[in-house]
């Protein structure tokens, strides 16, 4: 994942070093030395003498898309108003003040996000997953859905969030402990901002970021539909792909989650009765939601060819074509479960870590996605 470079080039030790301590908090930064190779998104200079501005015109009309903060023990109008002219960003003064060095990276990180709004072509894709009914694998397949997507292609920023209105197992399936969950979000919605999500989203070792349910009966409020609406934005704006586990949830919030989705992946298994829930969920997306059918898709999940329904007639009992046939493999996804790793870590050589795979090398787009996304982290 990549985070905001930040080059310090200042000759002063113990200046990196407040600079280094009054930045700390922000983890979509990453402090380089000035000799690193990379290009930063900012540079930071101390501006010791006039001489100095010299040096630094020069580096800002060569380094176009980097932003420069000037550090100074001289306040002088004068030398301030040449810094502005040739395009420093921030004039810092000397002694740092942590305060303004928070606040002028909080700017930054805001001009950057606006940059990045500017240029980015298209927004991230939401990808729905549904149960038909309660214990059919819709976990299993957002979890390892996310999680399979962001080890295919690295450059890819995944967000897994879990819809389960109360007790969402997504955690503990990745065996993660996020401080936060989408509760927070709701009841803070007025502070939420790129920077508030950042901190509030947990990252797990493959690099999907995690935005889990509330854990507790704690009058968590269910997230109203226009809630939703402001996260999604936001999100979509930061993802290349965000992967909703709904569970069974079809309120209001979560048809709103679908009718923003570019793919609903409805799960289900072997049985009739969820065959039948499946094809009733089409229906009712498509009347009660205006959902168009072409982006729904069938998963059959915990397939056995032994089994009593055959593919043909559970395709007909769903009355559409299953895009995705998972086989039946207790042993790995119960292991899975129950260790908090993802299907490919337990047994990547398993057919169920292998479907896993397959699907999402036909879903993700042949073409490597421009990298569009800053990552976070
Ligand atoms: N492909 C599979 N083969 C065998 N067992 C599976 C498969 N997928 C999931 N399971 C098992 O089904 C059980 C339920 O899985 P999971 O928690 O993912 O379902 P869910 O639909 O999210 O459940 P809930 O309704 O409780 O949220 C687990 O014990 C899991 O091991
Ligand atoms: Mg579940």
């Amino acid at each position: 994942m990549k985070p905001f470079l930040i080059k310090l080039a200042l000759n002063n030790v113990i200046l990196e070093d407040e600079f280094k301590q009054a930045v700390q908090e922000f983890k979509t930064i990453d402090i380089i030395a000035e000799l690193d190779q990379q290009e930063a998104d900012l540079t930071v200079f101390e501006l010791e003498s006039e001489s100095d501005l010299d040096r630094i015109r020069s580096y800002i009309k060569n380094t176009e898309d980097t932003e420069v903060f000037l550090l100074s023990g001289n306040s002088d109008p004068q030398v301030l108003i040449k810094a502005i002219r040739m395009g420093v960003n921030e004039f810092l003064t000397l002694p740092l003040n942590p305060k303004v060095v928070n606040d002028s990276i909080l700017r930054f990180l805001e001009r950057q996000k606006k940059r990045k709004r500017e240029t980015s072509e298209t927004s991230g894709e939401i990808i729905s997953v549904v149960g038909s009914k309660g214990g059919v694998g819709t976990t299993t397949i957002a979890v390892n859905l996310a999680v399979t997507m962001a080890l295919a292609r690295k450059e890819l920023s995944v967000a897994l969030l879990d819809m389960n209105i109360l007790f969402g197992e997504i955690p503990m399936l990745l065996n993660i402990s996020p401080k936060y969950h989408w509760g927070d979000i709701i009841k803070n919605m007025d502070r939420l901002d790129d920077f508030f999500l950042s901190n509030i989203l947990s990252e797990h070792s493959s690099g999907v970021h995690v935005l889990p349910s509330p854990r507790y009966l704690d009058n968590q409020p269910v997230p109203p539909p226009s809630a939703m609406d402001v996260l999604l934005d936001l999100m979509i704006d930061r993802y290349d792909y965000i992967i909703v586990d709904l569970g069974q949830s079809l309120n209001e919030t979560a048809l709103k989650i679908l009718q923003r989705s570019e793919l609903i992946q409805i799960v289900t298994i072997q049985s009739l009765p969820c065959l039948s829930n499946a094809n009733r969920l089409i229906k009712s997306f498509m009347d009660f939601g205006s959902i168009n059918k072409g982006k729904i898709n069938i998963v059959l999940n915990r397939y056995l060819k032994t089994g009593m329904v055959t593919l043909a007639n559970a395709q007909e009992g769903v009355g559409k074509k299953i895009s995705w046939v998972v086989p039946n493999d207790y042993v790995t996804t119960m292991s899975a479960i129950n260790s908090g790793k993802p299907l490919s870590q337990i047994s990547p050589r398993s057919k169920i870590a292998e479907c896993f795979n397959d699907y999402v090398g036909k879903l993700l787009p042949h073409e490597k996605k421009e990298e569009k996304k800053w990552k976070w982290f």
